[in-house]
């Protein structure tokens, strides 16, 4: 199973993805630059990535916690934390790009 992530340089990188990880982890694991500070538990803002629009209804709603952080970071409507999107194999091929600033 994949998920293919756009790095800040706009090169895509399609990656082995495991079910049950973040796609935080998935992305870091693989050495795509994302940061995380807070290791996932939706605070540090870091590893917003912009979800491609046919995957976007796909994904879970954000809890309001993530939602939080989102509208603290400014992010745009098609951007989530990787930290809360669990991958499955639902997920495969899941499309992604990194925003400008995290
Ligand atoms: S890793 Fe910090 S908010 Fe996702």
């Amino acid at each position: 199973m994949k998920i293919v992530v756009a790095d800040r340089d706009g090169v895509a990188h399609e990656l082995d993805a495991v079910e049950g990880w973040r796609v935080m982890e998935i992305v870091r694991a693989h050495g795509v630059k994302l940061g995380a500070e807070c290791g996932g538990s939706s605070v540090c803002g870091e590893c917003r990535v912009r979800v491609a629009p046919e995957w976007q209804n796909k994904l879970h709603e954000p809890r309001d916690e993530e939602l939080d952080r989102l509208d603290e970071h400014l992010a745009g409507d098609d951007e989530r934390l990787s930290c809360q999107l669990i991958f499955s194999e639902e997920l495969n091929g899941l499309t992604l790009s990194l925003p400008d600033a995290a």
